[in-house]
């Protein structure tokens, strides 16, 4: 098969590195990809947010899948113009995005269909949002409605920094996604991100992860697409995996596909485990960014099999199977990131995909200049993942393999699954 994949981050160079270890995958193409990923196949270069260029790009190479791999084209509807001309996506049509696209259509969703999930309204006035806020014990979260990579929400510990927040939402610091905005009840408990397939009907669990979204160490410092990750999270049981198949991803698979907009593809709940039980906090509809490059290492079963068998329908009969080892993975990032942060240092030590201390080295912000060598060229630069018999050694080793790599401004997190 000829496969196209969209996206640029470590999220994207963990599924090239996958898709094509498969015996299914004749030729992979990555747009707009990275230094990293053109080792799998050829690269073009059209953005992840070009919906006409990518159906165009589709078209003219007769693609058989497309991988979508960030959110945007998927909310934008890269799945449903795909479809309209005959070739196969991977990841939801614009209709199911909205569990990511809007926090308002997800949390309605949830509650037509009995999800657990906090408290929560929904509204496009200060007034009446000031007073939900005040209304609810223990603090209040603040959300945008729309999608506003990931800096959207606000949680806060009493109702005079919810009304800072509910104002400054909806005078327009996220543009029109945050014209409209929820406010939520503030639950507690450690979070966990379960991450299972769908295929329009069914749903199989695929694993469980942590992230590490701030800066520094301590989780101190501000909010970022995530600075590492370990998967399976040291929450996860077996009771624990069928409570969450059971009240809340089932529960999303039949819920869609009876409101007619069945869900094809990754389904990412970002949950929080209360003494209620678990709760949804979001939904994403596509592997996390780097929560990928630490399920896809664990991955035993042929992952373009099930992208195939996502596509096709019959996921049920589909054997998943997963190595037992924990898999950890440190994000190498720009001094200054999330904030403002120098380019064009060179890498030392990133040119293969397996350092000397066998780390898988996943790149994300990375170009190469004239000469081939390897540049930071963006935020989160690199990814270092390690497996381990347990979750220690498998930290170790993934901190093993970041002291073998150098640049003038790089910056990471000491203590990713440290606890
Ligand atoms: P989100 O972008 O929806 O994942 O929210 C970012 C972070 O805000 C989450 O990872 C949680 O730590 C926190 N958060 C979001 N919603 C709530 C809530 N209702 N109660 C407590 N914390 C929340
Ligand atoms: N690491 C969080 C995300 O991909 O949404």
């Amino acid at each position: 098969m000829k496969i196209i994949l969209v996206g640029s981050g470590g999220r994207e160079h963990a599924l090239a590195w996958a898709i094509s270890d498969s015996p299914l995958c004749d030729e992979l193409i990555v747009t707009p990809g990275n230094p990293g990923t053109k080792a799998y196949g050829r690269r073009a270069d059209i953005a992840a947010e070009d919906i006409d260029g990518l159906v165009h790009l589709a078209q003219t190479e007769q693609a058989d899948i497309v991988v979508i791999g960030p959110e945007v084209p998927l909310v934008e509807g890269l799945a449903d113009r795909l479809e309209a001309v005959g070739i196969r996506a991977f990841g939801p049509t614009a209709a199911a995005a909205r569990l990511e696209g809007s926090k308002r259509f997800a949390r309605d969703f949830c509650k037509r269909h009995h999800i657990p999930q906090p408290q929560w309204d929904y509204f496009s006035t200060a007034e009446p949002a000031r007073e939900f806020a005040a209304s609810l014990s223990g603090g209040a979260v603040v959300k945008a409605d729309g999608l506003a990579a990931g800096k959207g929400v606000t949680v806060c510990d009493n109702a005079e920094q919810a009304a800072t927040s509910i104002e400054e939402m909806l005078a327009g610091r996220f543009g029109a996604a945050s014209a409209q905005i929820l406010v939520e009840e503030r639950i507690s408990g450690p979070e966990f991100s379960a991450f299972a397939l769908l295929d329009g009907e069914e749903a199989v669990w695929l694993a469980s992860a942590q992230d590490h979204k701030r800066a520094y160490d301590g989780d101190e410092g501000p909010n970022t697409g995530g600075m590492g990750a370990v998967s399976p999270s040291r929450f996860e049981t077996d009771d624990l995996r069928e409570q969450i198949m059971q009240d809340i991803i089932r529960p999303v698979a039949k819920g869609m596909a009876a409101e007619g907009n069945p869900y094809r593809g990754i389904l990412y709940a970002g949950l929080m485990l209360t003494d209620k039980g678990p709760q949804v906090i979001e939904f994403n509809c596509r592997f996390g960014d780097p929560e990928a490059q630490v399920i896809l290492p664990r991955m035993k079963s042929d992952l373009l099999s099930a992208i195939y068998t996502v596509t096709e329908g019959g996921l049920k009969n589909f054997d998943m199977r997963w190595d037992d080892d924990s898999a950890v993975t440190i994000v190498m990032a720009a001094k200054g990131y999330p904030g403002s942060y120098e380019k064009g240092s060179r890498i030392y030590g990133a040119d293969q995909l397996e350092s000397a201390s066998g780390c898988l080295v996943f790149h994300a912000g990375t170009s190469q200049n004239a000469d081939g060598q390897i540049i930071a060229n963006g935020g989160r630069v690199l990814c270092v993942t390690a497996l381990g018999a347990t979750r220690q050694q498998a930290r170790m080793k993934a901190y093993a393999g970041v002291g073998e790599i150098t640049w003038d401004d790089e910056f990471y997190r000491s203590d990713i699954a440290a606890e």
